[in-house]
């Protein structure tokens, strides 16, 4: 056989509608992998079967499932040949229908040596660490990177708390809370990791701003705070003309932090800006004026009059959160394909996502 049809028949092409996108995936490598490595928006979170963020439907070809797709499909999703992108390989080449899909070139992830260079405490769980990378990456705000640690079975996500900027970041920022049990974070909390050498893997995620002209509500939970200072201070940086509501989430006053960045924000958005804490476990008898309760109810009483069709909605924190912010907002006019989500799981999800 010569090598020029041992490669074609090596690797296999995908189609995607209705984009008509189309790119090659080698041989067991994910149809997520590949379109990712192509630089290509795939929707996706987990990355490993579990969330159900990458499902489409297969239209054309056949696949291999790399995990049992039965663990998160169900059966008439079987039936109607919905598929997992990041547990599908090709068998032939395949045509898939991707509704959601943005043409939006993403820097494709790469490998990247980093040392922890800086660690300081945000609130009494949470910290900001600094990694130096031995080159600059490139990034869209939003987005996230998997960092490695040899003593550590695994990678955990953390998204960029920071903007990017045009030469790319050689030292990157990351807000990470600690998670009681968690291996990385109990290092990390501990001091183990002062001055650490971890292996970085990214940019990944589809959590960015995406164009529009209607209002921008933003909500946070905990660290999911990252991704939405990072969005909103890169649109702080260029004339948006959007009204923006800005909701953090947290379980008490102590919980705040990132007041001031937040507050910079507000002062170079070019519309009118506001920022709403929400507070689920204040003391009862402390002196805090601002808003109690859950984020979700906290959004009917105080942004109802920015949700229309044309808002666009992004969520950022624990699962719970954001299946209730989305069904708020769902409920109050916001259309499904405006509700853009960064689900911060742990290991209790089976994920090794932001823990
Ligand atoms: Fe595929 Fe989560 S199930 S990205």
């Amino acid at each position: 056989m010569s090598l020029f049809r041992f490669l074609k028949s090596s690797s296999n092409r995908v189609t995607i509608n209705p984009s008509g996108v189309s790119f090659s995936v080698k041989p067991g490598q994910s149809i997520l992998e590949a379109g990712l490595a192509a630089g290509y928006a795939m929707p996706h979170s987990c990355t490993v079967g579990t969330c159900g963020t990458c499902k489409c439907k297969l239209q054309q070809g056949r696949i291999r499932e790399l995990s049992n797709f039965a663990y998160i499909l169900n059966g008439q999703e079987l039936k109607d040949g919905v598929i997992l992108t990041c547990q599908a390989a090709l068998k032939s080449d395949v045509t898939l229908s991707v509704p959601d899909f943005e043409i939006k070139k993403l820097t494709p992830p790469e490998d990247f040596d980093g040392q922890i260079v800086a660690i300081e405490d945000l609130t009494h769980d949470t910290k900001r660490v600094r990694i130096k990378l031995d080159r600059p990456i490139h990034f869209d705000a939003g987005q996230y990177v998997q960092i490695h640690h040899e003593a550590i079975y695994g990678a955990r996500s953390y998204s960029f708390a920071m903007a990017p900027k045009d030469a790319g970041c050689r030292e990157i920022d990351l807000f990470i809370r600690h998670v009681p049990g968690g291996e990385f974070t109990g290092m990390l909390f501990d001091g183990k990791l002062d001055q650490g050498t971890v292996k970085v893997h990214g940019p990944a995620g589809n959590f960015w701003l995406r164009e529009g002209l209607g209002p921008i509500v933003c909500v946070a939970g905990g660290s999911g705070l990252a991704p939405i200072v990072s969005l909103l201070e890169q649109a702080a940086k260029s004339s948006q003309g959007r009204p923006c509501v800005m909701f953090f989430g947290a379980r008490t006053r102590e919980d705040l932090y990132c007041l001031d960045r937040i507050n910079e924000i507000e002062k170079s958005w070019d519309s009118p800006f506001k920022f709403i804490p929400v507070l689920s476990n204040e003391p009862e008898d402390s002196d805090w004026t601002g808003m109690r309760g859950f984020v979700n109810s906290a959004i009917e009483s105080a942004a109802s009059q920015y949700l229309s069709g044309e808002t666009q909605v992004y969520v950022c924190g624990p699962p719970p959160m954001i299946d209730a912010v989305s069904e708020t907002v769902g409920a109050l006019g916001v259309t499904a394909n405006n509700i853009h989500a960064d689900k911060f799981l742990d290991a209790s999800h089976g994920l090794s996502r932001h823990n």
